[in-house]
């Protein structure tokens, strides 16, 4: 293993109900929140009512920012630092999925910020304190429930960086598998792809001795694609719905990666295509990731064949390590594309007119990955083969 120290201070509150929690959670912090919501999805599914019914009971002064893009934008999040500073938010509620928690994680932080808090994606600088924030999940995928990282997108000059700091993690997060229920068929496909892309970038590492870590990924990685197909049959099932969710936050809570050293190229790639096109995460990824495993199945062929024959059940008998590794990656395939997943870039309109911008934003902090480095020409082989 890898030596590493752990640190995650999210209190997790899942089940159904317990959006009553915030009650007791929010007003520790004080009188007036801001609570941020996306395009208008809580309105239509009745979570919206219910949010301001319960800041209503405990007597909170309500502030809104509405309006959070999928890949959520930095102009939004200036939106909401002005609101901070200018009514005296104490505290911020996110509700909704990915995009709106990672664009509350920045406006918590760029409320206690003299700067413009683009300095924070872009590195320039580190954020010294936030306001504190809770979230209300709707949609079961990237883990920014209970991690403190955040994507964010410059839309004047087509950048997707990651970003993330000691201050950026909730201090509550809500789960309630009921609110995921409406999530269309599409957003509950990207989502499945999502966790599970999370899962494989921080299975494959370079770390000795992870016999524990190794089962625990490939534990969440059976039961995800045990159920993912129920789920699709019978979109209303709490059952199906639970399941999901708690995968997605053990997905990325960083649980998984103790002792790993993930790799993440792949979503370096993702963001680089999702800031030049603005497709969704996970459909970027369920065209990259197998393209990414193909180009480095040479690295370390071995890795591959274990998550082949554990994760997807393929029979090494009389095959080479190479031949099983590449089995797998089939298998990957076709479950994504079964489950509804798209397959190719073009599938998106995306031909090879801005390959090279892709690769000059994906390169832009130099070489990357962790479980082998890329170089330009990588990126550049793993997008064409994506197309
Ligand atoms: O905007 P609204 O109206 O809320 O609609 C959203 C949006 O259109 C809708 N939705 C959410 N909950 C719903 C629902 N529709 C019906 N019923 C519900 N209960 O779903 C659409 C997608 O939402 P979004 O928040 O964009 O999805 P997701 O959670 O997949 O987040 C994607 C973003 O997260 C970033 C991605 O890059 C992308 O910008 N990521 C963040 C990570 C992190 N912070 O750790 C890691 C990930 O790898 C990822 O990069
Ligand atoms: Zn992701």
């Amino acid at each position: 293993m890898n030596a590493f120290s752990f640190y995650n201070p999210v209190k997790l509150i899942f089940g159904k109900g317990q959006l009553a929690a915030v009650k007791k959670e929010l007003p520790k912090y004080g009188k007036k929140v801001l609570v941020v919501y996306g395009g208008g999805s809580i309105k239509k599914n009745g979570i919206y009512d219910e949010v301001m019914q319960t800041l209503g009971e405990a007597e909170l002064e309500i502030f809104e920012l509405s309006g959070v893009e999928p890949n959520p934008r930095i102009s939004t999040a200036r939106k909401g630092i002005e609101i901070c500073k200018k009514e005296g938010i104490e505290m911020l509620l996110a509700v909704g999925g990915g995009s709106v928690i990672d664009c509350t994680k920045l406006i918590a932080c760029g409320a206690t910020y003299e700067g413009d808090a683009w300095d924070f994606v872009s590195r320039k600088a580190q954020p010294k304190s936030a306001l504190p924030f809770g979230t209300v999940l709707t949609l079961a995928a990237t883990g920014s429930e209970m991690n403190a990282g955040s994507v964010i997108t410059n839309e004047e000059t087509q950048e997707k960086y990651g970003w993330g700091s000691p201050f950026s993690f909730p201090k509550f997060s809500i789960l309630d598998p009921t609110y995921t229920m409406s999530v269309p068929e599409n957003h509950t496909v990207y989502g499945i792809v999502d966790m599970m892309s999370h899962i494989f970038e921080q299975y494959f590492n370079n770390a000795t001795n992870t016999p524990v870590q190794d089962r625990m990924c490939e534990g969440v990685l059976k039961a995800v694609i045990e159920t993912a197909p129920k789920l699709m049959e019978d979109l209303q099932s709490y059952e199906h719905r639970e399941t999901i969710l708690f995968a997605g936050t053990m997905g990325l809570n960083n649980f998984l990666q103790m002792g790993y050293n993930g790799d993440w190229a792949t979503h370096n790639i993702e963001h680089a295509v999702s800031a030049v096109y603005d497709i969704p995460h996970a459909g970027g990824l369920a065209i990259l990731f197998p393209q990414w495993m193909r180009h480095n199945v040479k690295v370390n062929p071995s890795r591959f064949a274990q998550m082949a024959v554990r994760v997807f059940d393929v029979n090494p008998e009389g095959k080479t390590e190479e031949e099983i590794a590449f089995e797998g990656i089939d298998r990957l395939r076709d479950f994504w594309t079964s489950l509804g997943a798209p397959t190719r870039l073009v599938d998106y309109n995306i031909d090879d007119t801005k390959i090279d911008l892709m690769v000059e934003k994906a390169m832009v902090y130099g070489e990357f990955g962790n479980f082998t480095k890329l170089k330009d020409e990588d990126v550049k082989e793993i997008l064409q083969a994506s197309l």
